[in-house]
């Protein structure tokens, strides 16, 4: 599966949602989250992301992210549709310690 990471929190540009085959994003206040069982793989989504966010859990370190999407991807919403980056997504783009500052 791939999950979505630190850098998305605050910016959500959301062009990942528009290219997944199998609409299996999911949207808080702050970020989006991939559901691990639903994605099946295909990588299209990872390149897509201005801020680099979309990691394949082949990577090491991935596993609490991969239990955080599970956990949040079954409480939001699903997105299918792309929308506005959030307002101040150029400033927060690479800002460390998002995670612990802002997920929502
Ligand atoms: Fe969707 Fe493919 Fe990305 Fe998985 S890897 S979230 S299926 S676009
Ligand atoms: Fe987030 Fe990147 Fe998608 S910032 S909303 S994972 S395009």
């Amino acid at each position: 599966t791939y999950v979505v990471t630190d850098n998305c929190i605050k910016c959500k540009y959301t062009d990942c949602v528009e290219v997944c085959p199998v609409d299996c994003f999911y949207e808080g206040e702050n970020t989006l989250v991939i559901h691990p069982d639903e994605c099946i793989d295909c990588g299209v989504c990872e390149p897509e992301c201005p801020a680099d966010a979309i990691r394949p859990d082949t990577e090491p370190g991935m596993e609490s992210w991969v239990e955080l999407n599970r956990k949040y991807s079954e409480i939001w919403p699903v997105i299918t549709q792309k929308k506005d980056p959030m307002p101040e997504a150029e400033k927060y783009d690479g800002e460390p310690g998002k995670l612990e500052k802002y997920f929502s």
